[in-house]
């Protein structure tokens, strides 16, 4: 069936909406209504309150929530709240909490926080004229233009850090940045540091326009391309790690500590030259970051731009992990350039959020930035230490387990025989078939 463009969808109701989608493309299937509507019919509030976070919103997409104890950060030990659909992301966090809690647990370092923005400009002039226009008048005009918008955060002890020029027309015939730095303090700041930069951009242009050292055919020839924050913060960046002795690293899988650091280490050096295995791995790592970050309202895809980003910085994508085993010491480490914030955003409107940022006692954006870092690390760790040992199978069947059940829909007592059937099994999507056939047979 060849479909309409529809005009003014933005402007129907909810109902409205769902009626139109349903005539147009479900064949007026009512039953789909039904599943939509569940999740507001259930709570119109919420519904209603979730709907102003984004446009056309028709219903509620649910997420799991779960709960990693045991993570013992700093010398704090904290419950960090997950926010994640895939099974053993949650129990793979908490069994890596529960393995270092009575090692030191995890020590962060916040290694720098600024944060960076551009105003894309083509100019058709010499750099060195640029330059000195950039130097002995134009930072100056650009900081003084934002002072209103500066003024807030400045109280709070942000801001603007910097401004630079910076000539980029070997890369690109006549293109250069003003390139900025923020501190945002508490904020993500992506509102702050686009509102400075669109400044920057008509700031820049009536200047330019005002300046005799530049010819008329010169000034016709700046064009503002766009201002914009840049998700990729290298210098807003904190590290995790964790260390023992080696003599320390039990196991519970029956090998050697020895033989279980060498593995584990060897295993980060292969993510650290193997760019397959590095996607794979750090993956993994930002299933523990992404939950969180999702859990306290900031923004995953910007999280998840940054870390990749910074994992290719050297020209070889690699992993944002690292392992050594000197003298005995067994020491891993991540780190992680990540832009987050505990204030704005959704951290005062979504009751989830902001549950989650009381468990984890209210943290300053530094400390929220060390959370995640952990959580990645201890993902990561939890990951390689299954995959030199026993295999990933083993624990991620185990979880699928009630996934594949659901599916055909199993009562809990059905569920119990199941969870007694593999207890020391490995599950397989045929043998629960099979077993449940069985079962429901008798
Ligand atoms: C699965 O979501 C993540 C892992 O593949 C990560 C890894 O291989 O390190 C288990």
């Amino acid at each position: 069936m060849n479909h309409q463009p529809v005009e003014g969808f933005s402007k129907l109701s909810k109902q409205g909406k769902i009626d139109w989608l349903i005539k147009e493309y479900l064949d007026g299937n009512k039953e789909h209504e039904t599943v939509l509507t569940q999740y507001w019919n259930e709570n119109p509030d919420l519904q209603k309150l979730h709907d102003e976070f984004s446009e056309n919103t028709i219903s509620n997409f649910f997420m799991p929530y779960g709960i990693a104890p045991n993570f013992l950060i700093d010398g704090k030990l904290l419950a960090l709240p997950m926010a994640v659909e895939e099974s053993s992301v949650v129990a793979a966090a908490s069994k890596a909490a529960k393995f270092w809690i009575d090692k030191g647990g995890f020590k962060t370092t916040i290694i720098n926080t600024e944060k960076l923005g551009h105003t894309h400009f083509i100019f058709k002039t010499e750099a060195h004229k640029l330059l000195h226009f950039f130097n002995f008048k134009l930072k100056k005009k650009l900081l003084e233009a934002t002072e209103d918008i500066t003024k807030n955060m400045r109280n709070r002890g942000g801001g603007i850090l910097n401004i630079k020029l910076i000539d980029k027309t070997a890369e690109l015939k006549d293109y250069f940045q003003l390139k900025a730095s923020f501190d945002t303090v508490d904020s993500m700041g992506a509102n702050f540091i686009n509102s400075c930069l669109e400044q920057f951009g008509k700031t820049l242009k009536e200047e330019v326009a005002n300046e005799e050292s530049f010819s008329q055919e010169e000034k016709d020839s700046l064009q503002i391309v766009m201002n914009i924050l840049s998700n990729y913060t290298p210098d807003c960046i904190v590290r995790a790690e964790v260390s023992c002795k080696i003599e320390d690293l039990k196991d519970d899988s029956g090998i050697s500590n020895e033989e279980f650091a060498w593995k584990f280490k060897r295993a980060v050096t292969i993510a650290e030259i193997e760019p397959y295995r590095a996607t794979t791995h750090n993956k993994g790592i930002m299933n523990g970051v992404d939950a969180v970050v999702i859990a306290t309202g900031n923004d995953f895809r910007a999280t998840e731009a940054c870390a990749h980003a910074y994992a290719a910085r050297n020209g070889k994508y690699s992993s944002l992990t690292h392992c050594t085993t000197d003298n005995g010491i067994f020491r891993f480490w991540i780190d992680l350039p990540i832009s987050v914030g505990v204030v704005g955003g959704l951290t005062n409107l979504h009751p989830l959020v902001k549950f989650s940022l009381s468990l984890l006692g209210k943290p300053s954006a530094q400390e929220l930035m060390s959370i995640l870092a952990v959580s990645g690390l201890a993902q990561n760790f939890g990951a390689l230490r299954s995959l030199v040992t026993t295999g990933i199978q083993k624990g991620h069947m185990k979880m699928h387990l009630f996934n594949i059940l659901n599916q055909f829909g199993a009562t809990e007592e059905e569920k119990q025989h199941f969870v007694t059937y593999f207890k020391d099994k490995t599950v397989s999507h045929h043998e629960v078939i099979s077993e449940l056939e069985k079962l429901r047979n008798k």
